[in-house]
């Protein structure tokens, strides 16, 4: 028997990233294969309270098991910024380019250059809630590298390694990433579970 499960998402990407690592006890549905158009708010203060919301909005409306996600680049000398605000940190959109301009200028002259990727998701299974957290610690680099990846990847250098998130295969990333450690955490509490 397969179990259903909502990711709430229309990142057709990330979907089938999740998918293949849960295998084929559980099928992962996306927003619009449940027929949910609308805009999902994500008001909240942190990376938990926004997947929580997302989660919480499919679980009202459509009364299924669901997951969301939420991420955000952590940067230390800037106190954890920007944090949940990271897709929409210069604009109101998403524009990377201009994301990835502001930080290296509030970095400026800056020594500290610790920063982290940090997930949270949010599964309500059952009506009952929990989170799973991944995180990669790394640095913010002075200048670009690599053309791979999206967001914030060509400034950031994950510790251990000599490439930043742009420059390295794909695959790589997807090792080692904040959302593949937050996803294993899921997988590995939906394999006890069935
Ligand atoms: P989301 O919650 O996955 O939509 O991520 C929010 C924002 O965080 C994105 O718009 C990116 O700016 C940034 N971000 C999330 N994951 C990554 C990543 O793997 N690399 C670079 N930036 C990321």
């Amino acid at each position: 028997m397969t179990h259903e499960l909502i990711f709430a998402t229309n990142n057709l990407h990330k979907l089938s990233e999740i998918q293949s690592i849960v295998g084929k006890n559980f099928t992962i549905k996306s927003l619009q294969e449940i027929g949910c158009t609308e805009d999902i708010p994500e008001t909240a203060p942190t990376l938990e309270g926004n997947a929580l919301l997302k989660a919480q909005y499919i679980y009202d409306r459509f009364g299924k098991n669901c997951f969301a996600d939420d991420t955000g680049l952590e940067v230390e000398a800037l106190d954890g910024r920007p944090g949940v605000f990271s897709a929409r940190y210069a604009t109101d959109g998403h524009d990377f380019e201009a994301n990835i301009d502001k930080v290296l200028e509030e970095l400026t002259g800056v020594e500290n250059r610790k920063a982290r990727f940090r997930t949270v998701i949010a599964l309500i299974l059952d009506g009952s809630v929990r989170y799973f957290e991944g995180i990669v610690n790394g640095e913010i680099i002075s200048e670009r590298k690599g053309i791979k990846g999206f967001g914030y990847d060509p400034v950031f250098l994950p510790d251990g390694y000599e490439q930043t998130f742009a420059e390295m295969p794909l695959d790589e990333k997807n090792k080692i990433s904040h959302r593949a450690r937050a996803v294993s955490k899921l997988v590995e509490f939906l394999n006890l579970k069935i």
